[in-house]
């Protein structure tokens, strides 16, 4: 029996006899050749039949097969610069073939184009087009290159509550559900509060999962169920974080690009603008990123687009500012120092200045905007609790947290950074619902 085979080790065995188990995701039939492409989850390759080198009824069959069937290809590879295919390149001289399942009438993703919504609705079949294919192989390398460089680097995976008492990222996103006898208990925004404690016994954390936000708004960069990895450092300020973050995303950019060439080519991104994301990054106050706002706005002639960046001080940042300011550097820029009106509760204050927190958000280039957000929290209990107030949350379901900064508190940070738009800037596309198995939209949660 010839070896079963995977289609990204194609290369391996050119002129050899080999297995390849998978789905026929196109056909085509000339004359005396039929052409499958065939897709076995690691790639796709083009299997040809010739009528006269296999049995005729054989032929027929492979001439014939629905889309999407099932089956066992067996033959011989050949090297072939025209052949179509992921790794492109390579052929395959059909000797056998057996049919495991064949698809009975139409299968509902035709070849042709078909409208978004129609493929929302068939997201558990769409998931097996290239465009998808690799943009979840993407995805799934930058999970695992996260994870690699976390592991590597001293911090500790902590994992948080998916069932919180409160608030995290404000309490206009909380999704509550019933808890037994204590009340509403709401789906994680984040799991920093918890990293905070995490970080007085493991000094270096993270944590990795699904968080919530009952975002009532639909853009493209929105979802309401979203992935975040969220790393918090002891001994960590403002300028420690930074470095981190660059390291890090640095890292996650180069291996997508070692390991998902050929994903990344298929989705037609530019990978040298890729090539150019090593640390440093580029560093810039909000105060002069504002200022750098205004003279666009100044200078530009299109009325949209004034009106779109109109913005006062204290404002935080909408995706219009982002846009234009990353659309000023080819690395990811980190804003920081934004005014404290316009973040979260537990933000530092910038020394001298309690108008301004030690935040950062760091925006992708070519105008994708916030893909990380984070800060120095504050040390001081009174403070903090006066935020606490300030914000309108339960101080009850606060104890514990208030709690740290009497016990060994050290400057920390921590930042959160979103998979889904980290995905969807490595691979050059539009909307964020592309970029998740299976999205959660304010008006979709089926299937
Ligand atoms: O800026 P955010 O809200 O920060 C936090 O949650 C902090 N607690 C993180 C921390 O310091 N530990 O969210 C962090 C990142 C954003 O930069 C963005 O990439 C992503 O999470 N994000 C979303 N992604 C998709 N859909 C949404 N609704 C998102 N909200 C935030
Ligand atoms: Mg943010």
């Amino acid at each position: 029996m010839p070896p079963v085979i995977q289609t990204r080790e194609i290369a391996d065995y050119v002129g050899q006899e080999v297995i390849i188990r998978g789905w026929v995701y196109n056909r085509t039939h000339k004359g005396k050749l039929a052409f499958l492409l065939v897709r076995d989850g690691y790639g796709f390759v083009q299997c040809v039949a010739f009528k006269g080198e296999i049995d005729p009824e054989l032929f027929e069959t492979i001439a014939h097969i629905p889309q999407e069937s099932s089956v066992l290809v067996t033959g011989t590879v050949r090297a072939d610069r025209r052949a179509p295919g992921l790794p492109g390149g390579f052929e395959i001289g059909i000797t056998g073939f057996e049919v495991v399942q064949a698809v009975v009438g139409e299968y509902p993703i035709s070849l042709k184009e078909h409208g978004v919504d129609f493929l929302a609705d068939h997201r558990h079949l769409w998931i097996r087009v290239p465009s998808q294919w690799a943009i979840l192989r993407v995805r799934s390398t930058i999970i695992s290159a996260i994870r690699e460089w976390l592991d590597n680097n001293g911090f500790t995976l902590m994992d948080t509550p998916i069932l919180t008492p409160a608030a995290c990222e404000g309490t206009t996103t909380l999704f509550g559900t019933e808890y037994f006898d204590e009340g509403t208990a709401y789906l994680a925004q984040s799991g920093q509060l918890y990293n905070e404690a995490n970080i007085f016994a493991f000094s270096k954390v993270y944590c990795f999962g699904p968080t919530f936000r009952a975002e009532k708004s639909k853009t493209r960069r929105h979802l309401i169920e979203f992935w975040m990895v969220e790393p918090e450092m002891a001994f960590c300020d403002l300028d420690g974080l930074m470095e981190i973050e660059e390291q890090f995303i640095s890292h996650i950019v180069q291996r997508v690009l070692r390991d998902c060439r050929n994903e990344l080519l298929s989705l037609g991104r530019d990978l040298s603008v890729l090539e150019q994301i090593v640390a440093p990054f580029p560093r810039i106050s909000y105060d002069d990123a504002l200022a750098k706002l205004t003279e666009i706005r100044a200078e530009t002639d299109d009325p949209e687009l004034k009106e779109r960046l109109n913005i006062q001080w204290g404002d935080d940042f909408g995706s219009p500012h982002e846009t234009e300011l990353t659309k000023l550097f080819d690395k990811p820029v980190f804003v920081y120092g934004y005014p404290t009106g316009a973040k979260a509760f537990y933000m530092e204050p910038w020394p001298g200045r309690p108008d301004v927190s030690k935040s950062v958000d760091l925006l992708a280039p070519e105008g994708y905007g916030e893909i990380t957000g984070g800060s120095e929290r504050i040390s001081d209990p009174d403070l903090l609790l006066e935020r606490i107030r300030e914000h309108e949350l339960p101080e009850d379901a606060f104890r514990w947290y208030i709690d740290l900064r009497h016990y060994g508190s050290v400057p920390h940070s921590g930042f959160g950074l979103g998979v889904e738009r980290t995905v969807a800037w490595i691979c050059g596309i539009d909307h964020i619902r592309e970029t998740i198995p299976y999205p959660r939209l304010i008006n979709r949660v089926y299937p």
